[in-house]
């Protein structure tokens, strides 16, 4: 069985973070989301894997997981040149993916669970032409949502309903067998200009196939708003982070819950408490960290407080009284003005939200 990884796309729901890179490579817990993908495959021991990548952020992306034998993988990289839907991007791979099943596990999605079950249960099924992993949503008209019978087969599909047929959202993980080719080939481009899963899984079926559902009982999280992203990071951070100390830490601080200090960090006069991780070669002084807070590599926090907060590499805190429910990308400077007059000075780029306290300036 192969592995097919989408890390293409445009990313216009995470922006401004997808105009200078990848949404896939925006860190939870400080690694990339694309990483657990990865994982999760080699996991179920599909190492054979291909990684769909687009023109803009596909330099990125290669250049972060290299030839995937950091991860225990063979990675092979398929340009699409357009994002013209996910069915589209299988029909790119198709070169790599020949006549083999393969899982395709969309790039930005994380899921609580590892597929290796899965991946066997389908091996074992050779009368399924697909699998497909669903959770239970309250808002299914945002997602691809499937009506299942009795059985577990799934009777059909519909791409972001405004009548949601079921409360089954389609999680990005999918099982397929070589005949998806087939019916991705009689697809055309639906209203949005894409070719759609939902259709081609639809007309999978059409053709006699059948495909059965497995409902994660854990959480999905797919990364591609801000508030998601928090909220994988949260969830990263309580279930997965092994606490650890390998930076310095001062007499002075102090350190509770589940705390991963990284390599060349360094601590002082500081309170950490978890579950938080603190990059390598981080610099926190005088600062108050976490709950649920990811400080990227290099950052420096001084005499500042931040709290449920992803800070990316490289970004300076300075003397912030109190910074939370923040996703701060790299290298971001935050700091009081020289301004005596209560004014705001500030540099930021195109599609930035700046929430300030509506207690600023009296
Ligand atoms: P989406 O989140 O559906 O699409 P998007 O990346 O364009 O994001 P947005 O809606 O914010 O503009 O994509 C799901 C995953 O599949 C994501 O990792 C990107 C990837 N993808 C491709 O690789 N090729 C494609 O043509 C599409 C549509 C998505």
């Amino acid at each position: 069985m192969k592995g097919l990884i989408l890390a293409g796309g445009v990313g216009t729901r995470l922006r401004p973070f997808t105009y200078s890179g990848a949404k896939q490579l925006v860190p939870v817990a400080n690694r990339p989301v694309l990483y657990y993908v990865v994982d999760n495959l080699v996991d179920a021991q599909i190492t054979d894997l291909a990684v769909v990548i687009s023109p803009e952020t596909g330099r990125e992306v290669k250049q972060s997981l290299g030839d995937g034998s950091a991860f225990g993988a063979r990675l092979t990289y398929v340009l699409q040149d357009k994002p013209l839907g996910i069915a589209h991007a299988v029909k790119v791979a198709r070169p790599f993916l020949q006549e083999d099943d393969f899982v395709m596990f969309l790039g930005d999605n994380l899921i609580g669970t590892r597929i290796a079950p899965t991946v066997q249960r389908f091996a074992r099924s050779p009368e399924l032409s697909a699998f497909v992993l669903l959770k239970e949503v309250s808002d299914p008209s945002a997602f691809g949502v499937v009506k299942v019978d009795a059985q577990g087969n799934v009777m059909y599909l519909q791409e972001k309903p405004k009548h949601p047929p079921s409360n089954l959202a389609l999680v990005g993980v999918y099982l397929f067998r070589r005949v998806i080719h087939d019916a991705i080939d009689e697809l055309s481009p639906s209203w949005r200009g894409e070719l759609e899963i939902t259709d081609a899984i639809t007309r999978l079926m059409q053709r006699g196939g059948k495909v059965s559902v497995e409902t994660l009982s854990s959480w999905w999280l797919d990364t591609g708003k801000k508030d998601d992203l928090l909220l994988a990071n949260d969830t990263v951070l309580d279930d997965w982070l092994k606490a650890g100390q390998e930076g310095q830490v001062d007499e002075d601080s102090k350190i509770t819950g589940r705390v991963r200090v990284e390599k060349g960090a360094k601590v002082i006069r500081s309170t950490i408490r978890g579950p938080a991780i603190i990059g390598r070669d981080a610099e926190l002084i005088d600062a108050r960290i976490g709950p649920f807070t990811s400080i990227g590599d290099r950052v420096k926090v001084h005499r500042s407080t931040v709290d449920h907060s992803v800070l990316m590499e490289e970004c300076l805190v300075q003397d912030i009284p109190r910074l939370e429910d923040s996703l701060i990308g790299r290298r971001v400077i935050v700091r009081p003005g020289a301004s005596r007059h209560g004014a705001l000075s500030l540099m930021v780029g195109d599609d930035c939200l700046v929430e300030l306290s509506r207690e600023r300036g009296g």
